[in-house]
């Protein structure tokens, strides 16, 4: 169900008419939210999946090209064990639960990150969702599981240097483009808009290159608590900017 004001935003948005193709978010807040009720902080994550299922629906909604989530990072593996196995098993049951339904709406789902580092159950039910979604084509959705931006970067510049080593890349001819091709996001748009909720305000380490003419939308709002409403706000919000690209105005 739909609040008033989600649907308001969402006629708002299509009077518009033009929709991001890509929104990304870092989605913030978790542990905070768990705090304040005195729980856990992997109460705040398996709260936190039901704000991944409103995203979701809402981007299927609104008609996005990709909506990617930043589920966890590289960093992340140094939290205490305790989480990153909560979180883990927290990521096969959100796959359980919503293969189906995710799969009936047309969305494709990609995984992207260094996802050897995965344990053995939980890269099995990403690689089944990914297979499963693959030839989807309503909404492509990005879930970055164990991500660094700069060890993407790090990852892309490897593989040149190994494609220029054995001949294949001639160095005067790399460019922008032969570089993007070597990230995880090949052939993907940039993200036109990156939200980050619970009012920080960094990047940290999220999509460094794709980002760089991305609007950003900081959010006040604890991840979970974080509904479509939200995210509709945060497209309204987006339509009424001016992106110059470096450029000066039309
Ligand atoms: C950041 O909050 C959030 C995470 C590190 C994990 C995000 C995971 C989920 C939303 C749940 C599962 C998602 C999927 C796709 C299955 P934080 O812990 O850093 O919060 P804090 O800053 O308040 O401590």
């Amino acid at each position: 169900m739909q609040s008033t004001n989600a649907a308001e935003l969402l006629a708002q948005i299509r009077v518009h008419g033009a929709v991001p193709r890509h929104v990304a978010i870092i989605m913030d807040g978790n542990g905070r939210w768990a705090r304040e009720r005195r729980m856990p902080r992997p109460f705040g994550h398996r709260s936190g999946m039901r704000a991944v299922r409103e995203v979701v629906e809402g981007a299927v909604e609104v008609g996005l090209e990709v909506l990617s989530l930043f589920a966890f990072s590289q960093e992340n593996w140094q939290r205490p064990t305790t989480e990153i196995d909560a979180l883990m098993s927290l990521l096969q049951e959100y796959i359980a639960r919503e293969s189906d339904e995710l799969h009936a709406r047309g969305v494709r789902v990609r995984a992207l990150g260094a996802l050897d580092r995965l344990t053995p159950a939980a890269a099995a039910a990403v690689n089944r969702v990914v297979t499963r979604t693959a030839a989807n084509t309503r909404l492509t959705f990005n879930l970055f599981i164990s991500y660094s931006g700069r060890a993407e970067l790090v990852r892309a510049a490897r593989l040149l240097a190994e494609d220029a080593a054995a001949g294949r890349v001639d160095p005067a001819a790399i460019d922008e483009s032969t570089f993007a091709a070597r990230l995880y996001t090949d052939g993907c748009p940039d993200p036109d808009l990156l939200i980050r909720t619970s009012g920080e305000q960094r990047v940290s380490n999220f999509l460094l290159w794709q980002m760089a003419y991305s609007e950003l939308f900081l959010s006040p709002v604890l991840w979970p608590d974080f509904t479509r409403g939200d995210l509709y706000a945060a497209i309204r919000d987006y339509q009424l900017r001016e992106r110059r690209f470096g450029r000066v105005s039309a």
